[in-house]
């Protein structure tokens, strides 16, 4: 590309960049709420309170969070034409890169190890959807989720130095879903077709709130890993002898997770949602006619 070949989302932004891109004032904040590794009291473990299950529960979190490798390398393809978004990308994947450390470094502790080939594997990613605006809606979605696993995580664990880790955690994926809001709202703002921007992100939520096992994102693969283990769920409250709070903390990821993100995705797209049974009407409404008969 030449220098004369200036992209469309470009030739769209301010001529002051510090003043106009949101990427400059989401770097702030990241920088005001960062937190640093050494600052975690690693040695204050508490083994007494690491059971087996916590430790292959952490293990496959952080496998999930190694994900964003594929994601990133997606996102700077699709959104290469989009200054803005992609400098963002930066920040976004050195936190997420930060995260599955701050778990392996909890194992690694615990004398648990991490091989090179599970963090190949976990590198694998399921694709992304077609449209940019459901990409930003569905990366909305995910982080919202994922701070949700992260309190839920922070909720169940009685480990103190796990405790801390999960909180930073989960305010890094809040914040996230900020920022990817942030994004989103502005693609909206920008586009030339409101309505079918519209239907995308009815469908991302319908997808996320009604078939959740189904959608194929990187982040969801934390909630599929974890909340679907069934098997290491059980023992875990068994272990735990509380199975009463570990259901009533599943049932609260998944409260968090669905109404931030119907309240979030009803803010952005324009459309009243008062519950996940709007959201299928909304869509039959927003279906044009043809597609409806096809
Ligand atoms: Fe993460
Ligand atoms: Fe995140």
């Amino acid at each position: 590309m030449s220098v004369d070949q200036i992209p469309q989302t470009a030739a769209e932004e301010p001529s002051d960049i510090l003043e106009g891109l949101l990427h400059y004032k989401l770097f702030n904040e990241a920088e005001k709420v960062r937190w640093r590794m050494e600052d975690i009291p690693w040695s204050s473990i508490d083994r007494s309170k690491v059971t087996p299950n916590s430790l292959a529960l952490v293990r496959q979190i952080a496998l999930a969070e190694l994900t964003t490798y594929a994601a990133t390398r997606r996102f700077l393809q699709e959104f290469s034409d989009d200054i803005d978004f992609t400098q963002w990308m930066s920040v976004w994947f050195y936190e997420e890169t930060k995260h599955p450390y701050a778990l392996i470094r909890w194992m690694h502790e615990l004398g648990e190890t991490f091989s090179a080939k599970e963090m190949v594997r976990g590198r694998i990613t399921a694709p992304f959807m077609k449209s940019r605006f459901g990409m930003l809606v569905t990366n909305v979605i995910s982080e919202v989720n994922a701070s949700a696993g992260y309190t839920v995580l922070y909720r169940m664990t009685d480990e103190p130095v796990l405790k801390l880790v999960a909180k930073n955690l989960a305010g890094d994926e809040a914040r996230h879903a900020t920022g990817f809001f942030a994004y989103a709202r502005r693609a909206f703002e920008r586009s030339k077709r409101v309505e079918e921007d519209r239907l995308d992100g009815l469908k991302v939520l319908h997808m996320w709130l009604g078939h959740n096992a189904q959608v194929q994102h990187p982040v969801n693969t934390v909630g599929l890993r974890t909340s679907n283990e069934q098997d290491m769920l059980e023992e875990w409250s068994k272990a735990t002898a509380d199975q009463t709070i570990l259901e009533q903390q599943s049932v609260l990821q998944q409260q968090i997770t669905r109404e931030r993100a119907l309240g979030m995705v009803s803010n952005l797209i324009g459309i009243e949602l008062k519950g996940p049974e709007d959201i299928m009407e909304k869509i039959r409404e927003l279906t044009p006619k043809s597609r409806k008969t096809n």
